[in-house]
């Protein structure tokens, strides 16, 4: 044939090696080819497995799709472009079929209320905001606001908050509604949300689980009855993770226990240590006796840990206080995201809450000399000397 036809198909469409490769390739293909039009008429009509076409699903995104399933003990997962375009497709899926109403909690991330209020609000959807940590007036908001969905962090950010998630389930599923839990904080390995009877999971993949701050994903973990209805949901948007991205969060994951477990021992003794210093007034960290969640945390936490987010509040700081703060860490970087094998600090109200309005971030509790620090797994002498250096 022609070298202008040679260049296009030569080398293209062998038969895959017959030896199982040890890990999961990168599949690039956004269609996918079948011997017969029989064959990829039985794989349209969902009569036979296989892949037609990348929107659909990758055998990449799937790979890292059973990981997920597995680690958080669902009936099947999404990967997403996005830890929001997970958050989005979970609520959008759990809102089919019930009434446009949203009860979420007071203390989300910044993008998730925005969401919300931005983007579902303006399309009708009614949205209503409750201190998750009182169940009482999470009962009292379900009741008024009969939503189809409640929305919820497991480990709220900024502050830690941590609600009853099997408490809320119940009153979740007694009102009608589904029960989706953002768990990017916690993780699989502190709290399973499914097993408390959440309904999906979510996770912005960027953090914790692919956790070496160079790739951008989400994740919906959805139980039996929801899942169908999520994964034709993504078939027809299409917000799905990329066979690069799929590749790197699975290799992320086959380490993240191992660091989740070394980064919640650093928190804990960075917690304790910024809890003793002068320069600090108060310092928000599960592990805390004295947390106003104290309870539920010992209830529903597993294995001695508590994360590795801590927020803390310096001692008459304002603004430029904490940016010189911030300005002189040599160790921590400077920089939002979280859950990296580096520490990290952050001002939220400079960035991941800085289009809340400030009567929101007020009632939210985020003060102006609030710090948030996502402790890596570097020597936690070396990060706690950053810190004395940096307050000092
Ligand atoms: C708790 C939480 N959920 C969701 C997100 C959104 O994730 P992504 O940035 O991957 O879209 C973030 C991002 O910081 C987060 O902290």
């Amino acid at each position: 044939m022609n070298i202008h036809t040679q260049a296009v198909h030569a080398g293209d469409r062998r038969q895959a090696p017959a030896a199982i490769p040890v890990t999961t390739p990168i599949y690039t293909a956004s269609s996918f080819f079948y011997e017969t039009t029989e064959e990829l008429d039985r794989v349209f009509g969902h009569e036979q497995a296989g892949y037609c076409y990348s929107r659909y699903d990758t055998p990449t995104a799937s790979a890292l799709e059973e990981l997920l399933t597995a680690l958080e003990g669902g009936h099947g997962s999404l990967a997403c472009a996005s830890g929001m375009a997970a958050v989005e497709i979970a609520i959008s899926t759990a809102l089919m079929d019930r009434p446009s109403s949203v009860v979420a909690a007071d203390a989300l991330y910044g993008a998730s209320t925005k969401l919300l209020l931005n983007l579902l609000e303006p399309r009708g959807v009614a949205v209503r905001f409750v201190d998750i940590c009182d169940l009482d007036a999470v009962r009292a908001a379900v009741s008024e606001a009969k939503p189809g969905c409640i929305l919820m962090e497991t480990i709220s950010n900024p502050l830690l908050r941590v609600g009853e998630i099997d408490k809320i389930a119940e009153i979740a599923r007694a009102a009608g509604a589904a029960l989706v839990v953002d768990n990017t904080f916690a993780t699989p390995l502190i709290v399973r949300p499914l097993a408390l009877g959440a309904n999906f999971s979510v996770h912005s993949l960027t953090k914790y689980l692919a956790g070496h701050g160079d790739v951008l994903g989400g994740a919906v973990i959805a139980d039996a009855p929801h899942f169908d209805a999520l994964r034709t949901a993504s078939r027809i948007v299409g917000p799905v993770l990329g066979p690069f991205e799929s590749y790197l969060s699975m290799r992320g994951i086959k380490t993240f226990p191992l660091r989740m477990e070394r980064q919640c021992a650093n928190a804990n003794r960075v917690a304790s240590w910024l809890g003793a210093s002068a320069k600090v007034e108060r310092v928000h960290f599960p592990a805390d006796p004295a947390h106003p969640d104290a309870a539920a945390i010992r209830r529903l936490f597993s294995g001695g840990l508590y994360g590795a987010m801590i927020s803390f509040e310096i001692r008459d700081a304002g603004r430029p206080e904490i940016f010189r703060f911030l300005d002189r860490l040599r160790l921590v970087v400077r920089a939002t995201s979280l859950g990296d094998v580096h520490s990290m600090a952050l001002y939220p109200a400079m960035s991941s809450h800085r289009d809340l309005s400030p009567k929101h971030r007020q009632r939210a509790g985020i003060r102006d000399n609030l710090v948030r620090l996502s402790v890596g797994i570097e020597a936690v002498e070396d990060i706690v000397a950053d810190l004395d250096q940096a307050l000092a």
